[in-house]
């Protein structure tokens, strides 16, 4: 019996030990929450039927570009290109969006790379 008590104790006391721990470890942020507030991304292009107009919807991209680049790491470096700059590497398919530029990034560390990443994901609307 106090074996077990003093078992919950020291599970308690590592427990919160952690959570402490893990609480000052920053998170990356979510690329979601990148595209849509950090960089703005929907305010030209749509996610889910919410968004911008002016570039094509952003729902299927990875798909889109996996199929039309072979392989999903091809889809990925066309993702990171055309982050760098979407003159010098333009999408396939979009001249009726084009009349509006899409902008030359300036990223933070990571944060294409996180984009890119994001990017792949998608292949139908996300909830
Ligand atoms: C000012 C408007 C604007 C903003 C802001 C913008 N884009 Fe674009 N984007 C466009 C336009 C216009 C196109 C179509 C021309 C092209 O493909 O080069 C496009 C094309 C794309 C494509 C290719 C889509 C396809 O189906 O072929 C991707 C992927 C993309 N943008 C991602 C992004 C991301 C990620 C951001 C934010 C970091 C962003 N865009 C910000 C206007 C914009």
């Amino acid at each position: 019996m106090r074996g077990a008590l003093l078992q919950v104790a020291t599970l308690a006391a590592a427990a919160s030990l952690l959570s402490g721990f893990y609480a000052r470890v920053p998170l990356p942020p979510p690329p979601r929450w990148l595209v849509e507030e950090k960089y703005q991304c929907t305010s030209c292009h749509s996610l889910g039927g919410y968004g911008g107009m002016n570039g094509p919807p952003l729902d299927a991209a990875g798909e889109k570009y996996r199929r039309l680049k072979g392989s999903a790491r091809a889809a990925r470096a066309w993702f990171l290109q055309h982050l760098e700059d979407p003159r010098t590497w333009p999408g396939v398919g979009n001249e009726r969006y084009s009349h509006v530029e899409m902008p030359i990034y300036r990223f933070d560390p990571g944060d294409r790379e996180a984009i890119a990443d994001y990017l792949l994901t998608l292949r139908q609307a996300p909830r």
